[in-house]
């Protein structure tokens, strides 16, 4: 039997994931695609699970503009369910006639919708709701063959359904955490307007991940990028599983590990039944970034140059495949959606070269969330201490220096990285955070050492707490621990003489500094 399933088509909003997500939490497995899906590549995935409807996200753009993403009207004579969202909600009435204008007053932030019909996806809600809304465009008015099923004192549409069609559209964000019941109403879409089957399970995933790796490897050789992080020894399990010997993994020492890394990932992999190649690479990255200041630049070249360390350990092994652990976040602030803005080029992601000499780069997990990985790695079995590690960029500690990098800039920021993670274990809150590290900050301030003046370098402290990375909260740690870090850093590392802590959410920052 073919797995119930949501197709989220991508209008770039930037929490177009977090529908996805809402969706496989409520167990039903749900995939995003491209706004411009067609009805014959929908036939062609109903080969292998059962659409069972479809949910338009949001986007950053107006349904006016010229170059507006759209979708392929066809999809509608499929008949199947649809739920648009904030400019899906928009779209869906502008396509059908209804007149859709800039917002007299925008929304954005919490607001409190009246619910005027409390039925189909909003079975159940009570009047007045607390919701999520972000929203510059407005639906003023619908067709004689739509109503209305909830408006606030600015919008007079805010939900609304086709009165025969399962269409329907609501102006808020049911996925967004701060939408009291936005759960819920997307529980009444999948379970009472779709019919799905809440079957669909993590488990499942593994599986079918395993079936795919082997089905396209088939018989050939493939290299898998391990690093060490979750997400890396993650696939490099699974590769494991689907490919067996023919498997070689890959692990670049590019001389921007953290202390103690190169060694635990050669410890742990050397246990498992696995080819391991350690590739010494540390002078070549370490050379190719000389000058280089611009973390665009940076994240370009060492991907850049991971894929061509890659190619060199591949055709020794005869590998033409390669396997990576790009997750969706990596995607996303990459840019990777037509519509959506991007953020900053993952290495593994948006910085990889357009020349690249493997048949296919294969990514399994890249429609998972950190979290979902977590889960994949436990059922594969790999170690409590990779099950919980704080996850690490690929570029690692060359983009935690901010400017150029340099040999003697790595040693302070090594151990300034050794210092936090000491106290931050020593602490006891090492679970409840999403990551703690130290960055060398390209500038220096004055301070006194002894009865000296001393000129050194400034490092911040950044430790956050999140779900999926792609919002975080710096994270409340009590001053004395702060005060430990702070004191242990310009005491045993002689070139610092300032520490501050870094108390900037994600957004606007983003968690790593460059
Ligand atoms: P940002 O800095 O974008 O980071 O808020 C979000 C999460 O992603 C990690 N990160 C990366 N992971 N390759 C990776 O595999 C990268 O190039 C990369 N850049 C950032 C970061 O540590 C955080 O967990």
């Amino acid at each position: 039997m073919l797995v119930d399933t949501i197709l989220v088509l991508d209008f770039g909003g930037q929490y177009c994931h977090l529908i996805a997500r809402g969706i496989r939490e409520a167990n039903v497995y749900s995939e995003i695609v491209s706004n411009e899906i067609s009805p014959a590549e929908i036939a062609c995935l109903k080969k292998r699970v059962n659409v069972a409807g479809l949910v338009l996200s949001g986007g950053p753009q107006s349904v006016f503009e010229p170059n507006a993403p759209r979708f392929d009207s066809e999809i509608l004579s499929l008949h199947l369910p649809i739920l648009g969202l904030c400019y899906g909600h928009q779209l869906l009435a502008y396509s059908a006639g209804g007149a859709v204008r800039p917002a007299e007053k925008r929304e954005f932030g919490l607001a409190h919708v009246t619910i005027d019909k409390p039925i189909g996806v909003l079975d159940g809600l009570s009047s007045p709701q607390r919701v999520w809304m972000s929203h510059s465009d407005t639906v003023y008015s619908l067709p004689d063959d739509y109503e209305v099923l909830a408006h606030t004192e600015n919008c007079p549409v805010a939900a609304f359904r086709h009165k025969e069609q399962h269409i329907y559209g609501l102006q808020w964000h049911p996925e967004v955490v701060t939408t009291e019941n936005g759960q819920k109403t997307l529980g009444n879409f999948l379970f009472q307007v779709c019919q799905c089957k809440p079957n669909w399970r993590m488990e499942d995933f593994l599986e079918k991940a395993i079936r795919e790796t082997k089905e396209l490897i088939s018989d050939n050789r493939a290299i898998v990028a391990l690093s060490g992080g979750i997400d890396s020894s993650t696939v490099t399990a699974l590769a494991a599983r689907a490919i067996g010997r023919n498997l070689t993994a890959v692990f670049v020492d590019h001389g921007f590990m953290r202390e103690t890394e190169p060694d635990f990932v050669k410890k742990t992999f050397q246990a498992f039944d696995i080819d391991l190649i350690v590739v010494d690479a540390r002078a070549r990255f370490l050379g190719k970034l000389e000058g280089v200041i611009d973390p665009e630049q940076k994240r370009k070249i060492i991907g850049k140059e991971f894929i061509r360390v890659f190619e060199e350990e591949a055709k020794k092994v005869d590998a033409e495949y390669l396997l990576q652990g790009t997750i969706y976040p990596d995607r996303i602030e990459s840019g990777f959606g037509k519509f959506s803005d991007k953020i900053k080029t993952h290495h593994n992601v948006g910085g990889l070269p357009t020349k690249i000499e493997f048949e296919a780069v294969v990514e399994p997990l890249r429609d998972l969330y950190k979290d979902e990985v977590r889960k994949v790695a436990e059922e594969l079995g790999l170690p409590h201490e990779i099950v919980r590690r704080q996850p690490f960029p690929g570029p690692g500690l060359a983009v935690r220096i901010v400017g150029e990098v340099t040999e003697r800039k790595l040693g302070i920021v090594k151990k300034a990285d050794r210092i936090v993670t000491e106290e931050i274990e020593r602490s006891g809150l090492k679970e409840e955070l999403w990551q703690y590290f130290a960055v060398l900050v390209d500038k220096k301030t004055t301070g006194v050492k002894g009865d000296s003046r001393a000129y050194g370098y400034l490092t911040a402290i950044r430790i956050v707490e999140s779900r999926e990375a792609m919002t975080a909260s710096f994270a409340k740690i009590p001053y004395g621990i702060l005060e430990r870090i702070s004191s242990r850093i310009t005491n045993e590392i002689p070139e610092v003489t300032r520490v501050v802590y870094d108390i900037t959410h994600k957004p606007p920052a983003t968690i790593e500094w460059e």
